[in-house]
């Protein structure tokens, strides 16, 4: 027996009264996560950010969970081998399913490089929570971008295990929402964004989105 079962084995989970959807009614809205995928410099965090100030404008409680930040934090300890990097979205993804479970509608903005990691996150999560938006940018654009010059470092050997260079990024066959970078601007994109949550019913008070499927039955 593992450390892990044994901690686990101890552990009991403690029900709460006040839960999920009753958080979810005093905020007037439900609840997800928008989860952001692609290369560094293709437009996640300005995309993140575009979207937030949107949904905060709108009255939603919101919450911006984004790489750069996460990474002075909670996940300072790691850095951006495979293995680094799969225990920064684990953290993640369990940080957003709290979100989720407090009512919040949570952005993520991360590489996320690993197709794996990303189906882990959307596990945690329950049916219709998990929205998975591929910020797509090809390689050649988001370089010539480079708007850290990571890039650049990356290219003259001083930055090792950079996503797209030496390290891979493994693009989602199966997401909610795809944002061609190149061809739509910011503003397009979060329009976009905002259609998706409203067309899934995020942005509904729950009761009305549980009325409704009394209705249609
Ligand atoms: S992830 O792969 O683990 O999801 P995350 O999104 O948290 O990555 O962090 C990516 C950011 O860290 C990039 O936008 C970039 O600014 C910075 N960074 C520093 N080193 C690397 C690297 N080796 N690969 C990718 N990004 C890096």
């Amino acid at each position: 027996m593992n450390m892990r079962e044994v901690v686990t084995d101890n552990i009991h989970w403690q029900t709460v009264d006040v839960d999920k959807e009753a958080r979810r009614r005093q905020a007037g809205h439900s609840s997800a996560v928008v989860w952001l995928t692609g290369l560094s410099g293709a437009g996640k965090s300005t995309l993140a950010n575009m979207l937030e100030k949107r949904l905060h404008a709108m009255g939603k409680r919101t919450y911006l969970l984004d790489g750069d930040n996460v990474r002075h934090g909670l996940n300072k300890d790691l850095g951006f081998t495979d293995a680094d990097r799969v225990e920064n979205i684990r953290r993640v993804a369990e940080v957003a399913r709290l979100m989720v479970d407090a009512g919040v509608i949570a952005i993520t903005a991360f590489i996320s490089p690993f197709r794996a990691d990303r189906q882990l996150a959307r596990d945690l999560m329950g049916a219709g929570e998990f929205i998975e938006v591929f910020v797509d940018t090809p390689l050649a654009v988001a370089e010539a971008r480079d708007p850290k010059g990571l890039y650049r470092k990356a290219r003259r050997g001083e930055l090792k295990n950079f996503t797209g260079i030496d390290s891979p990024y493994e693009p989602p066959e199966h997401a909610e929402v795809r944002i061609d970078t190149t061809s739509v601007s910011v503003e397009a994109s979060s329009q976009q964004l905002l259609k998706v949550l409203t067309q899934l019913g995020v942005l509904e008070p729950p009761m009305r989105a549980a009325r409704q499927d009394k209705e249609n039955t």
